[in-house]
């Protein structure tokens, strides 16, 4: 299943073009961005989309849900006269984390939301996609470009849930006993260049963050200046062969080479592998979504830690790219699979940049407010929309998780 979608909205919609046009095109990368969702729902049934296998995970079926309740809030009620809220209790089921948005349902209790059903969720999606389709109609000019504003941001944010859906149900299949399988025909990626070969980083002051057209989110802004240390990054991703030669050296049984944080998740939960990887007759195995397969050792090795990518990176004596390393080698082309494969991990902590302010209102929310205990990962995967990222993108999750296709590169100083 190739990931597809239509691009988003260009500087010249924003900005220049007709008005007509813009409504024209933001109703096509709606529709887009919007069946892609359906797209991948479509091979789980209703028992699979109402399952919550953590308390990190959220049911496909939420996921549906939670992106068109993030349409109705933020662009339909305040800017669709007339709109009819679908369902009032909706608001309170599928609102995530938004506080200003009023209260919501525990995160953990997601799975229990039996009801509504997959197929109300199918009527409600369809409701709020005719209002927006309306609303791009019906919008006078001068309301246009902030109903446009919005209608971005809540694409984009789908598309975040786009790769959600897929790694929530792939945690799920693997706690199943019977390892389902999302699609059969599903193909893990694999490196496009040998491992070990480095590339130098020119050591001194590059700029980082957003820098280009298009769009962004508000946590790669603003645009500043960082200085560099002369270094050589892995041109690519570490592979699931080097992987097992740090298992086979004792990496998972050597406190020394681990955090202290580390230590204590690997024991609390009796890591030895990544995770999803597991032993049958006597050879490793993985939980893909194409269901249980052997591990390839040339594939970059994923569902890795934080913690686990820092200790195999002192295992190898070597480190971690910090943010600014990655973005300043991805931009330089020094790198190879930085997007499309596996997330990579940086030793940056998710921090705001130098001048960050959130936006103001509810949709402030959105990313500031998570600025803290929190590590960067930088690239995209292969289960990360097309068109959806980019070299400043900042990605971020708990140093404890494993669930999303997070791996990792290295890098070694030269002085
Ligand atoms: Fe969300």
């Amino acid at each position: 299943m190739p990931a597809t979608t239509a691009p988003l909205l260009t500087d010249e919609i924003r900005g220049t073009a007709s008005q007509a046009d813009a409504r024209g095109v933001a109703a096509a990368a709606f529709r887009a961005v919007r069946s892609e969702t359906e797209r991948r729902a479509a091979p789980l049934g209703p028992e699979d989309q109402s399952v919550q296998s953590m308390p990190e995970a959220s049911p496909a079926k939420w996921h549906r849900a939670h992106t068109t309740w993030f349409f109705e809030q933020f662009l339909l009620v305040p800017h669709l006269g007339g709109y009819r809220v679908f369902d009032e209790q909706y608001a309170y089921l599928f609102n995530s984390y938004y506080v200003g948005a009023g209260p919501r349902h525990a995160r953990p209790r997601r799975g229990l939301i039996t009801r509504p059903t997959a197929a109300e969720i199918t009527a409600f999606r369809l409701h709020v996609d005719a209002a927006v389709e309306r609303l791009l109609v019906t919008s006078a000019d001068h309301q246009l470009p902030e109903a446009l504003r919005v209608l971005e941001i809540g694409m984009h944010h789908e598309q975040q849930h786009q790769e959600l859906l897929l790694t929530d149900i792939l945690h799920a299949f693997a706690c199943s006993p019977v390892t389902p399988a999302y699609d059969k025909a599903w193909q893990s990626p694999r490196s496009s260049s040998p491992a070990a070969a480095f590339g130098d980083l020119p050591a001194g002051i590059h700029r980082i963050g957003f820098l280009d057209r298009g769009y962004c989110f508000d946590n790669e802004l603003p645009a500043h200046r960082v200085f560099i240390q002369p270094a050589r990054i892995g041109r690519s991703l570490v592979s699931n062969a080097q992987w097992l030669e740090f298992m086979e050296e004792g990496g998972y049984g050597t406190p020394s080479l681990w955090l202290s944080d580390g230590w204590a998740a690997l024991e609390a939960e009796q890591w030895e592998a990544p995770g999803y990887w597991r032993k049958v007759d006597g050879a490793w195995h993985t939980v893909t979504l194409a269901g249980l397969t052997p591990v390839d050792p040339d594939a970059p090795v994923t569902h890795v830690s934080y913690y686990e990518a820092d200790a195999f990176a002192r295992w190898a004596h070597k480190h971690l790219p910090t943010e600014a390393e990655w973005e300043i080698a991805a931009r330089a082309n020094t790198i190879s699979d930085a997007f499309g494969i596996v997330w990579q991990w940086t030793r940056s902590a998710y921090l705001p940049y130098p001048g960050y302010r959130a936006a103001s209102g509810v949709l402030g929310e959105y990313n500031g407010k998570f600025m803290v205990n929190q590590m960067v990962l930088r690239g995209s995967s292969h289960a990360t929309p097309f068109g959806h990222t980019r070299p400043s993108y900042r990605n971020f999750f708990y140093p404890s998780a494993r669930w999303q296709f997070s791996g990792l590169r290295l890098l070694d100083y030269l002085e």
